[in-house]
C-alpha cells in the first residue's frame, strides 16, 4: 500500500480523511474499510449488505472469466480505442501526464493502456472479483519500472476520493451500464464532477438503443461542467450482424468475423452513412471550467 493512498481516498459515507492506513484496513474517525489482498473496500456499508447491483456484478466476475467478452467482440475493442484515444489527446491538452480514475474499470482492458498518459492512474469497481483481476491485467503489461497503479473497491455513486484529485476521469460504459436508479445516476455524475480538478476532463461512453440517447444530455447537465462535444460510435450495425451470427457463436470462423477490427470499421462506415439511428454507443467529452 503506498502513500499515494492516503493522498486520495476519503470515507464515502462521511468524507472524513483517512487518519490510518495499516495492512488490514483504512481509517477514518468513524468508520473503517477492509483492505483485502491489498486491496481497500471502500464500500458503504448499505451498498454492501443492500444493492442488488453490487451482488449481481460481483457474481457475475467470480461466475464468468470475461463478462461481456469484451476482448473478443471488434466493436467494444474500437469502443474502447476511442476512449483510449480521448484520453490521450486530454492529456496532451494538459501538457503532462495525468491525475487519471477509470470508474468501472472492470478487468481493465482500458486502464492497463492509459499508463503512458498518467503519473497516477487509480483503476476503480464495485467488483473486488473484478479489480484483482484488473490489477494482474495492468502489472503484466507495464513496460517499465514506473508502476502508476493504485486500485480500490468503490462506487461511482459514492466515490472514496477527496474532492478535486483527478485531471481525468473515464467512465466508459458507465452511467447506464452501472444500473443506477435515476436518482443514483444524478449522484454518480454529481461525484464525477466533484472529484474533477479544475479544468480536468472526463469521457463518458453508453450503450443505449438509439431512441434514448437524448437521455444522455439532461442526465449530464446535473453537474455545472462544460459538455464538450456528444458523439456517436456507429457500430450498431455490428450488434445487428453479431445477433445474426448468434447460433455460430461458438464457431471458430464466427468468432474470428466478431473480432476482426477492420471489418467492423467498414461496418461503421456504412452505419454513418445510414445516419444517427445507427449507433448504439454513444460517448459524450465535458470538461469542468
Ligand atoms: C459495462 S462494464 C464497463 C467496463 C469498462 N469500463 C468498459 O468500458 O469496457 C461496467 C463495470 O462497472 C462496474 N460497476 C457497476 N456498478 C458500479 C458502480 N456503482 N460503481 C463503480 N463501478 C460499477 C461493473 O462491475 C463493471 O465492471
Amino acid at each position: 500500500m503506498t502513500h499515494s493512498f492516503t493522498q486520495l481516498l476519503i470515507c464515502p459515507q462521511t468524507g472524513e480523511k483517512v487518519f490510518q492506513l495499516t495492512d488490514k484496513e483504512v481509517v477514518t474517525t468513524h468508520c473503517s474499510y477492509p483492505l483485502v489482498d491489498n486491496v481497500p473496500v471502500m464500500l458503504p456499508q448499505e451498498l454492501l449488505n443492500q444493492q442488488e447491483a453490487t451482488i449481481f456484478f460481483e457474481n457475475f466476475y467470480q461466475n464468468t472469466a470475461e463478462p461481456w467478452d469484451y476482448s473478443e467482440r471488434a466493436a467494444e475493442l474500437l469502443r474502447h480505442d476511442y476512449v483510449v484515444d480521448q484520453v490521450a489527446r486530454m492529456s496532451s491538452l494538459l501538457g503532462r501526464k495525468a491525475i487519471i480514475l477509470d470508474i468501472g474499470c472492470s478487468l481493465g482492458h482500458i486502464t492497463a493502456r492509459l499508463h503512458p498518459y498518467a503519473e497516477l492512474l487509480v483503476g476503480m469497481d464495485i467488483s473486488l472479483t473484478a479489480i484483482k483481476k484488473a490489477r494482474q491485467r495492468c502489472l503484466q503489461s507495464l513496460p517499465d519500472q514506473h508502476n502508476p497503479y493504485l486500485f480500490v473497491v468503490g462506487s461511482a455513486t459514492d466515490l472514496p476520493f477527496k474532492d478535486h484529485c483527478f485531471d481525468i476521469v473515464v467512465a466508459s460504459d458507465g452511467l447506464h451500464g452501472w444500473h443506477l436508479s435515476d436518482h443514483l445516476q444524478r449522484k454518480a455524475v454529481k461525484e464525477i464532477y466533484r472529484v474533477m480538478k479544475p479544468h480536468a476532463y472526463a469521457v463518458f461512453t453508453d450503450y443505449l438503443h438509439p431512441r434514448l440517447h437524448p437521455k444522455i444530455e439532461p442526465t449530464l447537465r446535473q453537474a455545472p461542467w462544460q459538455i464538450e462535444r456528444i458523439e456517436l460510435l456507429y457500430d450498431r450495425l455490428w450488434y445487428r450482424f453479431e445477433s445474426l451470427l448468434k447460433a455460430f457463436r461458438h464457431t471458430t470462423w464466427a468468432k474470428k468475423v466478431l473480432a476482426n477490427k477492420p471489418f467492423a470499421l467498414f461496418l461503421k462506415k456504412i452505419a454513418r452513412n445510414m445516419g444517427k439511428t445507427q449507433s448504439k454507443h454513444i460517448a459524450a467529452i465535458v470538461s469542468k471550467r
